[in-house]
């Protein structure tokens, strides 16, 4: 499949989903609270989707049983919410949401604290969110796909964090996954030239000790091979000729950021 590029109309459908994706993920980070269960979670988020007239777009995708992936500690991503896992004080959480909006997908991910945790967790948490911030340095026109990569991977690094490669980031539109795949990780090729209208998926998910994952009897969860503490973060993207967009960052991420 060739790399779509969205016409003026079909990014403002694109903003307008993410828009709705990042109120989401708000209700949903204000729900995390020691003893909640991931099904609670789940129940929730799909409600506030389709509250606001879009499709969950996890629900049956390949398959995949639920609105909202829910990966505790270390859980990388595609955690099955359950009604007998329930939240504990000192956990990690990582929540991965997509909602389609008139036919228009939008993907993100945060990772929240549940109670206070340890300092380790605490850090592995922000430098994830950072790396996401550093690859975006490079998804702007004139730059290759893989300077993203590379720039994630780079910080990520200097931690001496894992970055996981058997899942990565990739384009979206009228579909979840789309061309091209953005990979977290140094790759030896310069990849695609960037240009204005391509719409990504940057999701960095990053572990304290090992990249490497393995896949549960579930056929979904990935979780450390070491069994680490892992974090996600994602954000739908706009390349343009200067800054990307972010459309799926809400107005409480954007002032937290100042
Ligand atoms: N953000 C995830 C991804 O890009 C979406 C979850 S896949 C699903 O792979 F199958 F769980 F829906
Ligand atoms: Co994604």
């Amino acid at each position: 499949m060739p790399i779509s590029i969205k016409s003026e109309k079909e990014i403002e459908l694109m903003r307008e989903s993410g828009r709705l994706l990042s109120i989401v993920h708000d209700e949903l980070g204000k729900s995390i609270r020691p003893g909640i269960s991931t099904k609670d979670i789940d129940r929730l988020g799909e409600e506030i989707i389709r509250g606001f007239g879009c499709i969950p777009s996890f629900l049956n995708y390949n398959g995949y049983p639920a609105s909202i992936c829910v990966s505790i500690n270390d859980e990388v991503v595609h955690g099955i919410p359950n009604k007998k896992r329930i939240l504990k004080e000192g956990d990690i959480v990582s929540l991965d949401a997509g909602l389609i909006y008139k036919g228009f997908h939008s993907d993100a991910a945060r990772t929240h604290r549940v109670g206070t945790v340890s300092e380790e967790a605490s850090q592995l948490i922000n430098v994830t969110r950072e790396c996401f911030f550093q690859g975006i340095q490079f998804a702007k026109a004139g730059y290759h796909l893989h300077d993203i990569s590379a720039a994630i991977h780079a910080y990520a690094e200097k931690f001496g964090y894992g970055v996981v490669r058997d899942l990565v980031g990739h384009g979206i539109g009228t579909h979840l996954h789309e061309a091209p795949e953005v990979p977290n990780f140094r790759q030896k090729t310069k990849g695609v030239l960037l240009k204005p209208g391509m719409t990504l998926a940057i999701e960095p998910m990053i572990a304290a000790g090992t990249w490497k994952v393995k896949f549960l009897d579930d056929g979904w969860t990935a979780v450390t091979a070491d069994h680490s503490l892992a974090a996600h973060y994602e954000n739908t993207v706009l390349i343009t000729e200067g800054d990307p967009e972010i459309f799926t960052l809400s107005h409480s991420d954007r002032e937290s950021m100042q």
